[in-house]
């Protein structure tokens, strides 16, 4: 069987053709909708003219682009780090970190949670991995506890999960963690989308940039491809001169990396990008609490719903789709093995996609 759901094609910024009708989409992660802005396309078809569709080698070769440069110190600026550094993807994000840290941590305090290539880079790092239990800092006090003085000690987590869109509690880690201890937040999810300017989870949880690294990707709120890590200049340069998978890696193309900065001035100058979108999670959030609808409790714009059981999923399914909803119903590595339905909000959605969505739901 071909585990690849069926391919599904856009049809307008908030919807796609599903079975052949157009329906509402709740999913991905593109939650302002920046893949499809006309300055980003623009952009894009501008960066492509001038630097063509791939830089075609490493940047550690002669792969470096000044667009590449200018989205690092853009992407430093808006995310509020010392200093960025961009890689392939997300996950490559994650890896690279991952190597460019082996051998300067004794101990990893992981977040049973956490995304499978935080996971699988924590893995690279040559110390013992001790799993926490989800969003819990006692958990971690507890593993504190057992270790050592002269531990070296890395906490790990993301900062917005994927799935229901919990948010870590980084303020409560830090308060039980060593004084020396680090912090490692991959904030896909929560780049561009939460804290008061759009800077992520530690801006939101009000944890500085002391002992901490971050991780990010472009393909979310910034509607683009590549991926990113954050923390100070020393850091940054280790993973250049450390990370195989980054001196072995072409950097995104350029059409991405210009449309990301097109994406960046757009999240930067425009506010109303992120007072639409924290509106409709109120909206959303306050309806769902209303109906007695058990979500987890969070700023992001991502919940989940758990079908109990088959025929409980197939009722959703047919009253979503009866509202010309698209029933995001997924399987993803560490959320239910039976599945779940994950919806994402974004600032483009209408008041009258909206009230269909907390029809469907509210019918439950
Ligand atoms: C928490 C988290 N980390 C990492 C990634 C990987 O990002 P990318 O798709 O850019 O590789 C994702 C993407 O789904 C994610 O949700």
């Amino acid at each position: 069987m071909n585990p690849l759901p069926p391919a599904l094609t856009p049809a307008g910024r908030t919807r796609v053709l599903w079975r052949g009708r157009r329906m509402t989409y709740f999913a991905g992660c593109d939650y302002f909708r920046l893949s499809t802005h006309p300055d980003t396309i623009r952009a894009a078809i501008a960066a492509s003219r001038t630097y063509g569709l791939s830089v075609g080698a490493s940047r550690l070769t002669t792969g470096n682009s000044p667009l590449l440069v200018e989205l690092e110190r853009e992407l430093a600026r808006f995310l509020l780090a010392p200093a960025a550094v961009v890689t392939p993807t997300g996950s490559s994000a994650n890896a690279c970190l991952g190597e460019s840290l082996h051998g300067e941590f004794t101990h990893v305090l992981l977040e049973e949670r956490s995304h499978p290539s935080l996971k699988d880079a924590v893995s690279s790092l040559g110390a013992a991995v001790l799993p926490f239990a989800h969003r819990d800092p006692e958990s971690v006090q507890r593993w504190v506890s057992t270790l050592p003085s002269s531990a070296h000690v890395l906490l790990a987590t993301d900062g917005v999960f994927a799935l229901d869109g919990a948010i870590a509690p980084l303020r409560q880690y830090r308060d039980v963690l060593p004084e020396s201890a680090w912090m490692w937040v991959d904030d896909c999810h929560g780049a561009g989308t939460i804290g008061s300017t759009g800077a992520g989870t530690a801006q939101l949880e009000g944890v500085g940039n002391r002992q901490l690294l971050r991780t990010a990707t472009l393909s979310k709120a910034f509607g683009s491809y590549g991926g990113v890590i954050l923390g100070s200049s020393a850091r940054i340069r280790s993973v250049l001169q450390r990370s195989r998978t980054f001196a072995s890696s072409t950097p995104p193309p350029p059409p991405s990396a210009a449309a990301a900065l097109a994406a960046l001035r757009l999240l930067g100058s425009d506010p109303t990008l992120r007072t639409r979108l924290t509106d409709r999670i109120r909206q959303i959030r306050d309806a769902l609490s209303r109906a007695g609808i058990q979500v987890t409790a969070s700023p992001a714009p991502i919940f989940c719903i758990i079908p109990d059981t088959s025929t409980q999923r197939a009722r959703l399914e047919r009253r979503l789709v009866r509202e010309g909803i698209h029933p995001p119903f997924i399987r993803y590595p560490g959320g239910p093995a039976s599945g779940l339905f994950r919806f994402a909000l974004s600032s483009e959605h209408s008041a009258s996609q909206l009230r269909g969505l907390l029809r469907a739901l509210e019918a439950e």
